[in-house]
C-alpha cells in the first residue's frame, strides 16, 4: 500500500511522530506549511491561531500535492497538534484541496494535555470520500509504539 504521512507542526512534536510513522511503514512525508508562517513567539501564535479558528479561516499553503502526485497514495496518515481544541486551520486547507476519494485516512495528533476534542470527526467531515479511522493521540508514545500503531492500521 503506497502511503503518505501529511502533517502540520509548529514546535516539532508532530513532525517527530510523522517521521517515526514514515520510517515504520515506508511512507513518503509531506509537511503542510502555510504561506504566512506563524509567529515564533508562542503567545502571538496562540492569538493568530485563535482568530483563524474563530473566523474558520483557510490559510493559503506553500504547496499542495498535484492530482498526479496525490493519486499515487492509497493511504494517508494525517498529523497535527491540537490548537484551540481543533486541528490548525491549514490542515483544513489541505483536506479541501486534495482528492481523498477511495483513500484510507488515519488521523493522529499531539496535544499539550487535552484530548482530540472531536477534531478527528471534523477532519472526517472535511475528508470527502475517504474512509476515515478514529483519530489517535500519540502523546507519550515511543517510536516503537508509534511504529506498531501505524503498522496495525495498514495490516502490516
Ligand atoms: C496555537 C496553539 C494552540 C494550542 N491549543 C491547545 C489545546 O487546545 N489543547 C492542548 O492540549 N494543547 C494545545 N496546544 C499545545 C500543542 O497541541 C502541543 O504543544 C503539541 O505537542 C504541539 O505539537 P507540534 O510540536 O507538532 O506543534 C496549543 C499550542 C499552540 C501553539
Amino acid at each position: 500500500m503506497k502511503t503518505l504521512v501529511a502533517y502540520f507542526t509548529y514546535s516539532g512534536n508532530t513532525e517527530r511522530a510523522a517521521k517515526a510513522i514514515a520510517s515504520a511503514v515506508g511512507a513518503d512525508l509531506f509537511r503542510i506549511r502555510p504561506v504566512v508562517s506563524y509567529p515564533a513567539e508562542y503567545a502571538s501564535c496562540t492569538r493568530v491561531a485563535k482568530t483563524e479558528k474563530n473566523t474558520d479561516a483557510r490559510p493559503a499553503l506553500m504547496k499542495i500535492p498535484t492530482r498526479e502526485e496525490f493519486d499515487r497514495y492509497d493511504a494517508v496518515f494525517l498529523g497535527y497538534p491540537i490548537w484551540w481544541y481543533d486541528a490548525p486551520m491549514p490542515v483544513y486547507t489541505f483536506l479541501e484541496n486534495v482528492d481523498l476519494c477511495g483513500k484510507l485516512l488515519v488521523p493522529f495528533a499531539l496535544s499539550g494535555g487535552s484530548g482530540l476534542c472531536g477534531s478527528d470527526q471534523a477532519v472526517a467531515r472535511a475528508a470527502k470520500g475517504a474512509t476515515v479511522r478514529a483519530g489517535t493521540l500519540l502523546n507519550g508514545f515511543s517510536d516503537a509504539e508509534i511504529a506498531a500503531w501505524a503498522k496495525k492500521h495498514l495490516n502490516m
